[in-house]
């Protein structure tokens, strides 16, 4: 008879790797930190576990962020990227690997993988003409100006000669995928989200581009780089060695692909979920085992974003409450794949309630206890009465409970569940009160009582603490000390901590010294916070103006961010003549027209009448937020002579402007310019699009206009007073 063969259990699970066109922020530390529980809980159950993060950064988002802050793709994208893993290992992060998309090992697994779809007959040559979404880095249907559906930005149109992937050969065999496999994806509402974008029917996806050169070059054809979702996707499967000759790679890809879970945020379920199984399917590649979608976190009710300039950074909350209570909180508060809402107040309430006065107190008032009382040394139990047969049976659903919960991601009820017995504990412990001797209870009894609420309430926090090892694990390594279990790193090792039964806590362990874990926190860590916040962001302000290192485009401080409001341009023609008064010339000082260089002679503009000059007050003129902003996409509108559109960034927020100066500038020149915008204007719609804003120009004698501009270097969103 042949024995069957056993698989050693081994898990392979990844987070999204994350763009390079912004510093990290709570947002991605959220994707990252639920992978790490979930890897530290697969590691505790003896099970071989790859855990894969790292960073995307090839594609046009990051080229043109690049380019703003005055850097190359590479300097930047290497700047960015170490922040992120610089992060990640601030908050201790366990991760196995880090991979970032500039490597040459995923270049080579990248370039194969092109290849091999293209020898099977996958990708054929055509060209494109359409919408493109820069910022999700997707294509979109519909005309020109058409906002992008996932973020809501104006499309760029792209017209270019490209590979296309038969995409549209995989939707029956999608389906069927899907049909066979009911928890590949999930929640259920991502599900059916895909499941019905793919019954809409696919069409044969873009997968290279001409018009910049930032990616991955096509295998012979060096002129087209490879899609960044392509390049993107593959990190998976290069990261572990797919495409390489070197044996040990070859093995790693073997042990551990297929991955066991991709965890991702929820709006890019589409590339996950469809783009990524056909390329699988289509390079005979087997399929990951699952995608689990995270919600978003919230502040102040948007998706936390950088361009919505309404951020909170990790390293904040670290500072000031440490990372558990970041992790805690996250995961306690946020039901997997929902959206949650973050805020300064709520994390201290919990913090305070769950953390400093729940389980931190319950191991503090035990420790003390076992050392005022018993030397430091755990007394023997003796008999149970009914309070400890109660909580042992409590420990004991504790125990049952905690695992499938957490294994179906929902860390939020394995959390609750798991406070139960905090606070069942902590209520054991005061209604027994080992601290005081009733006058009708004899020393012998009264010490049976200490010993045997102490060593029950002792047993139950070893419990506790080998549970949320994967939720807290800084802070269960400093009381699985204090229980004098030594490092819970070996106890994770060798699975005792997922294999547990009550009464692994035995009469006689020495106890070490008490030590504070969460120490009580008052209002003013909360402004605390805010105060970090508001420094961060005024000198990412600071730093983006000089081009300094590190920096990411620029963020506007929150408080501008927040008044700037949705505004109108007026007629084209007025579009590019000052909506103001002409200032005096102190009123805004640091405008001086740019194109003054170029012009042949200085030119000189009639003084207006007394009669044209209406005098204004400061308050009248503070009304009108003029602010700068710098052009990242010119072009023409079909029909429209005198009309540009151009998309235009104030590094909170980025926008689009319909403006009349057609006939004076040509597109292509002004990407990249920085140039004045009237910002709080109501929005208007012309030929069909909206504009949102207006343009500062002077107007020469002949109605030319001319940009305002600055000779120095000016923060984008920067407002002109
Ligand atoms: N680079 C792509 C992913 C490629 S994976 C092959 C990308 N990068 S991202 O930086 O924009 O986002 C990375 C992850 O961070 C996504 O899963 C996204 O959902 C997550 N988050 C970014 N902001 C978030 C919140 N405010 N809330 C929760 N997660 C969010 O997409």
């Amino acid at each position: 008879m042949t024995k069957p063969v056993s698989i050693p259990a081994r898990f392979y699970l990844t987070t999204p790797i994350y763009y390079v066109n912004a510093r990290p922020h709570l947002g991605h530390a959220y994707s990252t930190i639920v992978c790490d529980a979930i890897a530290r809980r697969k590691r505790a159950q003896g099970i071989d576990t790859w855990f894969l993060t790292g960073t995307d950064e090839h594609g046009q988002k990051i080229e043109r962020s690049a380019k703003l802050a005055g850097r190359t793709p590479q300097e930047f994208a290497t700047a960015l990227s170490q922040e992120f893993r610089g992060l990640w290992d601030r908050l201790g992060l366990s991760y196995d690997d880090f991979i970032r998309t500039t490597e040459e090992r995923h270049k080579r697994g990248v370039q194969h993988l092109f290849a091999t779809l293209r020898d099977r007959g996958y990708i054929y040559k055509g060209s494109y003409t359409g919408q493109y979404c820069v910022s999700d880095e997707a294509y979109v249907e519909g005309p020109p100006g058409t906002p992008c559906p996932d973020c809501g930005r104006i499309t760029e149109t792209v017209s270019e000669e490209n590979y296309f992937f038969k995409l549209s050969a995989f939707e029956r065999k999608l389906l069927e995928f899907y049909e066979a496999n009911p928890d590949f994806m999930g929640p259920e509402s991502t599900r059916r989200e895909v499941i019905s974008f793919v019954r809409g029917g696919l069409k044969d996806l873009s997968v290279s581009r001409t018009s910049f050169s930032w990616g991955i070059p096509v295998p012979g054809d060096e002129k087209h780089v490879i899609y960044v979702w392509l390049d993107a996707l593959a990190n998976y499967i290069t990261a572990l060695g797919y495409g390489s000759d070197d044996p040990v790679d070859q093995a790693r890809f073997a042990k551990f692909w297929p991955a066991d879970m991709h965890l991702i945020g929820k709006e890019i379920s589409r590339f996950h979920c469809v783009y990524w199984p056909a390329f699988l399917m289509a390079a005979g590649i087997a399929l990951p085992r699952s995608i689990k979608a995270n919600g978003w976190l919230l502040f102040d009710q948007g998706k936390m974003s950088k361009s919505r300039g309404n951020i909170v950074r990790a390293e904040t909350v670290d500072e000031v409450l440490g990372a558990d209570a970041l992790r805690y909180f996250l995961l306690r508060e946020i039901p997997f794949g929902q959206d949650g809402n973050f805020s300064f107040d709520a994390l201290v309430q919990r913090y305070n309630g769950d953390l400093a006065n729940g389980y931190g107190n319950l191991v503090s008032r035990v420790v003390n206890m076992v050392h005022k009382y018993f030397a430091g040394v755990l007394p023997e139990a003796g008999a149970e009465t009914a309070a400890e047969i109660g909580l042992r049976k409590s420990a004991e659903r504790a125990i049952a409970e905690f695992g499938p919960a957490f294994s179906e991601l929902n860390f939020s009820d394995a959390l609750k569940g798991l406070w139960l017995l905090v606070a069942e504990t902590d209520g054991y412990l005061t209604a027994n009160a080992p601290w005081k001797r009733p006058p009708d209870r004899s020393d012998l009894d009264h010490a049976q009582l200490q010993a045997r609420v102490l060593a029950t309430s002792a047993e139950c926090i070893r419990i506790i603490t080998a549970l949320v090892y994967p939720i807290l694990p800084e802070s269960a390594a400093k009381v699985w000390k204090q229980l004098g279990l030594g490092e819970i790193q070996d106890a994770a090792k060798q699975a005792f901590l997922t294999h547990l039964a009550w009464g692994g806590l035995k009469a006689g362990t020495k106890l070490e010294e008490p030590a504070p874990l969460f120490p009580r926190k008052e209002k003013d860590a909360i402004e605390h916070m805010q105060n970090l916040e508001d420094k961060n962001n005024s000198s990412a302000v600071a730093a983006a103006s000089v081009g300094g290192a590190n920096t990411e485009p620029v963020a506007a401080p929150q408080a501008a961010a927040v008044a700037v409001n949705a505004v109108e341009s007026k007629a084209p023609a007025r579009a590019t003549a000052s909506p103001v008064a002409p200032p005096a010339p102190t009123a805004i000082p640091a405008a001086i027209p740019v194109a003054e260089q170029h012009l042949p002679a200085p030119q000189v503009a009639a003084e207006p009448q007394l009669a044209e000059r209406q005098v204004i007050g400061i308050d009248d003129f503070s009304k009108v937020e003029l602010r700068v902003a710098q052009v990242l996409v010119a072009e023409r509108i079909p029909k429209a002579d005198k009309l540009l559109r151009l998309e235009v960034d104030l590094g909170y927020e980025k926008r689009q402007i319909l403006a009349g100066i057609a006939q004076y500038y040509e597109p292509e020149k002004l990407i990249g310019r920085k140039i004045v915008i009237v910002a709080n204007l109501a929005p208007r719609k012309m030929r069909g699009l909206v504009s949102n804003g207006m343009l500062l120009a002077a107007s020469l004698p002949d109605g030319a206009p001319v940009l305002a501009g600055f000779l120095e270097e000016v923060p984008l969103g920067a407002r002109l007073k």
